[in-house]
């Protein structure tokens, strides 16, 4: 037999795992109700990961972060939103935003801002979706033009996860608009940019402590070489990041699943009535087991993508696609059960589980709808 791992965690990611775990049971579970009621950015949480450097674990050590591998960013993710889906969009949300940079940018505006990020002096957002441009992204409105040694931007984008509370914005505009698709660049903006402006807080479903607010762009004047890669590059370079983040997306709804699924066991074995637990009824077992059993399989498919993202394999686009539809979906049927099997009791705040249930419904929604996975997967498989 040879001396390697066949089919595991390589042990590397198993002690991340334990590490971010304690810290997340010590430091980020007990701000998660408080988070979700009051609708407060989970500040603590963020110092407790910064602490650890799990906020932004993905930035490669020569822009002075930890340098995780995409395998290893996934479990951290998967770990937080365990404790606090609001919290897991701070690592989540800083790979998301910064990944345009790393795919794409020039040496230069990789060193002036991915060691901030690294150093946790503000984070990244991705400005994409537009009010009027959600699935269909290519169709955005928002326009930067050439001016001598600057950019203006001028638009408005729409549904911008961690907005107000970002330092830095990756942001889609289009350069020129008869190019459709091949007319959209990146630019690096920043929140003290003149003309940059913020909506008020989305009222929403779930991850309540996680803000999601327009981003208005009023005559934003930035220099130059704040584009990402070359002009009329920036859809390419959005869906490569989506590629590669969909796997992140995947890795919250696991932990969000999985934190469902911990609470519910514990809770089936305590809970009595017809005078034993109710884990010792057969109806339950098979909830339980069936829990189980989509959300190991969600965790195969998503560790599978991730090690396609980190190798940055061709069929990436479909597995990064599969396994953040696969886990979503999975996450939403495990939340929901959870919710069933403490009855009463699951449907009142007094318990974590509705929480888990309602943030689950995003992991369905953005950075793709699932709708539109099933499309992307399916272009792929055609394509052959
Ligand atoms: N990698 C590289 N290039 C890609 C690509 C990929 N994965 N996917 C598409 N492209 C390229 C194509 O090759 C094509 O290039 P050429 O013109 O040079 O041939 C170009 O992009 C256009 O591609 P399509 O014709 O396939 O584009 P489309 O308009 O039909 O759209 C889509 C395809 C898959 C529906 C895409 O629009 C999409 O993914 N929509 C969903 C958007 C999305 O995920 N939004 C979420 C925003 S992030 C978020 O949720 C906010 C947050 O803060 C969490």
């Amino acid at each position: 037999m040879a001396d390697f791992d066949v089919y595991r965690l390589p042990e590397d990611h198993e002690t991340i795992r334990a590490a971010v775990r304690e810290i997340c049971d010590a430091r980020v579970a007990p701000h998660a109700a408080e988070a979700d009621e009051t609708g407060t950015f989970p500040k603590a949480s963020y110092d407790a990961l910064r602490a650890s450097d799990f906020h932004a674990p993905h930035i490669p050590v020569e822009y002075g972060g930890a340098g995780a591998d995409a395998l290893a960013t996934a479990i951290v993710i998967e770990e937080v939103a365990r404790a606090c889906a609001s919290s897991s969009l701070i690592p989540a949300v800083n790979k998301l935003g910064t990944m345009p940079l790393i795919l794409a940018a020039s040496e230069d505006l990789k060193q002036r801002y991915l060691p901030k990020v690294a150093a946790g002096e503000g984070m990244f957002s991705y400005c994409l979706s537009e009010p009027e441009a959600g699935s269909d992204a290519a169709s955005m409105t928002t326009r930067a033009v050439r001016d001598g040694d600057h950019w203006v931007l001028n638009g408005v984008k729409r549904w911008i996860t961690n907005a107000g509370e970002s330092e830095y914005y990756t942001v889609f505009a289009v350069t020129d608009p008869a190019a459709r698709s091949r007319g959209i660049s990146a630019f690096v903006v920043e929140k003290s940019d003149a003309g940059v402006s913020f909506g008020a807080p989305e009222k929403k479903l779930g991850i309540k402590g996680s803000p999601t607010r327009e981003v208005y762009f009023d005559n934003v004047r930035i220099p130059a070489d704040r584009i990402i890669g070359a002009e009329g590059t920036g859809f390419a370079t959005a869906m490569q990041t989506l590629d590669h983040t969909r796997v992140t997306i995947a890795a919250q709804a696991l932990g969000i699943a999985q934190g469902a699924l911990d609470f519910a066991l514990s809770y089936a074995k305590e809970r009595k009535q017809f005078g034993k637990p109710i884990a010792d009824f057969q109806g339950l077992q098979f909830m339980l087991a069936d829990m189980g059993m989509k959300l190991e399989a969600a965790r195969q498919l998503t560790y599978a993508a991730a090690g396609k993202s980190e190798r940055g394999d061709a069929d990436l686009t479909y597995f990064g696609a599969a396994a953040k539809c696969f886990a979503s979906d999975a996450a939403m049927e495990i939340t929901t059960d959870a919710v069933q099997i403490l009855g009463g009791y699951g449907y009142t705040r007094d318990y974590p589980v509705e929480r888990m249930m309602r943030d689950a419904k995003i992991t369905q929604i953005y950075e793709g709808t699932n709708q539109v996975q099933r499309i992307v997967m399916a272009r792929q498989l055609l394509k052959g």
